[in-house]
């Protein structure tokens, strides 16, 4: 039978409380599927820091590189904010994962789910029907990455700077991984940047342009980012593909979280050329709720079904992974996050939402 190696970096705050749901939703899926998962454990961020005296230890690289792909929870927290900043969970562990590992295009699906439309800060009207936008962002070049950047000088003298570069290849890249996936969906691309002000934008809005040329069945649009955010919260259903550069993605996609009802519920998938990538919640270690018991564990559970699918070519599982967390919305059972005091919800635990989905599949 077939058997996958998979890295499993839970990381701190609320990770290794939803990833533990993430894993038993692996072993129904090794029953039901006849596969085998051989998980390898590793510190990362505060836990790497804390077990081993850095946010990615060595050991947790080579386990990574020898597996299939990298299940990831999420770094960070109040406890390690006092280090220098290139030794902090981030900084130290998530971004040089994303560099070494050349996981240049990262996926965020934000659906609503039917059942869950109450939960969404948006008004009834504006997101009836639901919408499902497909946030692809760049993930290892832009602001985030180029050089140089720091701190210099001293006291009030003190300037602090960062630099945004794009390169050509690059921007193809992504941009054809954007196209792609539009394809397979609602055909449209709005490519998002800032060429009014910024000449890493003007290169960009170039290059997405000559490369749609390749993918005449699909639409293309820009928009500036500024509008970009206002029009995802005024009429969501506008967008079918959002294309990022690494920062605007960012931030537009915990926007486009809080539309489908939490962070909580946003999956992503960082992807490299080839099968292998890195799946991980969009959101973060939540330090607020961390310790007791009640995040929410679907945005792991859905990352960890992009796994199946992306890395393992799993659809089948996958599919049945989004069906099940589909079927317990509507059974009613809620995570704090998602809960909004209305007959037939059930307020639960992360553990009670990892049953309940299990109980499904
Ligand atoms: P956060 O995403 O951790 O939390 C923002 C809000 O969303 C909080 O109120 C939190 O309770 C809620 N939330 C997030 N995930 C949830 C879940 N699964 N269930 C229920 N509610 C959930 O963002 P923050 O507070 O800005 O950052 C906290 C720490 O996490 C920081 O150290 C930050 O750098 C880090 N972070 C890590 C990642 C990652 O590892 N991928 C991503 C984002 C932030
Ligand atoms: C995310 C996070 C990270 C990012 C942080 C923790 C470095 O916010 O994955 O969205 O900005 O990429
Ligand atoms: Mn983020």
């Amino acid at each position: 039978s077939k058997s996958y190696k998979i890295a499993v970096l839970a990381g701190d705050g609320v990770g290794p409380e939803v990833m533990a749901e993430a894993l038993r939703v692996l072993d129904c899926v090794e029953q039901k599927y006849g596969v085998t998962f051989q998980r390898t454990p590793a510190n990362v961020g505060g836990a790497g820091i804390d077990n081993e005296g850095k946010a990615l230890p060595e050991s947790t690289v080579n386990i990574c590189r020898a597996s299939d792909a990298i299940l990831f929870g999420s770094v960070g927290g109040p406890k390690w904010e006092n280090l220098p900043a290139e030794e902090q969970p981030e900084r130290g562990a998530l971004l040089p994962l994303r560099k070494i590992f050349g996981l240049y295009a990262n996926l965020r699906p934000a659906i609503i789910f039917p059942s869950l439309t109450g939960a969404s800060s948006l008004k009834e009207e504006v997101i009836a029907g639901g919408f499902n936008v497909l946030v692809v962002r760049e993930l290892t070049g832009g602001i985030y990455f180029s050089q140089p950047k720091g701190i210099e000088g001293e006291g009030r003298e003190r300037v602090g700077f960062d630099t945004l570069r794009y390169s050509v290849p690059e921007i193809e890249r992504i941009t054809h991984v954007a196209f792609q996936a539009a394809r397979k969906r609602g055909k449209k691309v709005c490519s998002i940047d800032k060429a009014n002000v910024l000449s890493s934008s003007v290169l960009w809005r170039e290059i997405v342009t000559t490369i749609s040329k390749e993918y005449p069945d699909v639409e293309l649009s820009h928009m500036y980012v500024d509008n970009a955010a206002m029009q995802l919260v005024k009429w969501p259903k506008q967008f079918d593909v959002i294309l990022c550069e690494n920062m605007f993605g960012d931030i537009l996609s915990d926007e486009a979280a809080m539309l489908t009802g939490s962070l909580g519920m946003l999956p992503s998938a960082s992807l490299a050329e080839g099968s292998f990538g890195m799946y991980e919640p969009s959101g973060g270690s939540a330090p607020d709720i961390a310790g007791q018991g009640i995040a929410n564990p679907i945005a792991q559970i859905l990352s960890t079904a992009m796994m199946l699918k992306f890395s393992f070519g799993m659809l089948e599982a996958a599919d049945a992974i989004d069906s099940a967390v589909a079927t317990v919305l509507e059974q009613g059972y809620r995570t704090h996050d998602i809960h909004q005091n209305k007959p037939g919800e059930k307020l639960v635990n992360t553990k009670e939402m990892g049953d309940a989905i299990i109980a499904v599949l």
